[in-house]
């Protein structure tokens, strides 16, 4: 798979890149591709931002600058999915990632200061997706969040199993986790749950299955 990213911040995503997930499949499962609006960008002195038509505080993403970044990437209107992050788009959920990690190719837009100007998220973006109901300064957070859930599905990014029994995975039936524990096995009083104990594996698996139930209907 290749990811795109389309940032004012490239050099944010630094630290991703030599952490699991992302560096477990960089080179292999996964290629990312980090651009500079303002390395493309028509207008002088890197510009990419200008006032809002009709008034009012901060910056714009200009579609002009925008167009260009994907005109210099792909030479023409890019076939694979571009993703712009809005707040006000689908709201991401796993669904969603298995949806986007199914993808060959997909590009990432993301804005600073006000936003983007609308004309990127209709004409130019093929989707609008949202992290969450809160609003952040800017779309690289929301872009690692994105990257980091659907570089944890590629395959060979965990180390084996440890992606099956996750919260809203297939094999916990959509819902969340159940509750872990390691040593020791008291602490402060704090005792781990006997059957953990008891080395009966269909014992444990029962019981972790009613925790997640019990979690998901709560
Ligand atoms: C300060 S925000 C703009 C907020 C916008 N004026 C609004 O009220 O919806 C700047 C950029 O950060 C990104 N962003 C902020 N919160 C986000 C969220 N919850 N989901 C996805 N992207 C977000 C988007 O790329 C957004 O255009």
């Amino acid at each position: 798979m290749r990811i795109d990213v389309f940032t004012l911040v490239p050099q944010a995503f630094g630290w991703m890149t030599e952490r699991r997930p992302l560096a477990a499949v960089l080179g292999g499962e996964l290629e990312l591709r980090l651009y500079s609006y303002r390395d493309a960008t028509p207008l002088r002195a890197g510009q990419v931002d200008d006032e809002p038509y009709g008034g009012g505080a901060g910056m714009v993403l200009r579609v002009d600058v925008v167009a260009a970044a994907l005109e210099a990437a792909y030479g023409g209107r890019p076939e694979h999915r571009v993703v712009a992050l809005v707040p006000a788009g689908r709201p991401l959920d796993q669904p969603l990632v298995e949806e986007l990690a199914a993808e060959p190719h997909l590009a990432i837009l993301s804005a600073r200061f006000e936003g983007f100007d609308e004309r990127i998220v209709e004409h130019l973006a093929t989707d609008a997706i949202s992290i969450g109901p809160y609003v952040l300064s800017g779309g690289e957070l929301p872009a690692m969040v994105l990257l980091d859930a659907i570089a944890r599905r590629l395959p060979g990014a965990l180390a084996a199993g440890s992606g099956e029994h996750e919260s809203f995975s297939a094999e916990l039936e959509g819902g969340l986790e159940y509750p872990h524990y390691t040593r020791p096995a008291e602490f402060r009083g704090w005792r781990v749950p006997d059957v953990l104990l008891s080395g009966d594996h269909a014992r444990v698996e029962a019981w972790r299955r009613e925790q997640s139930r019990a979690r998901t209907a709560r």
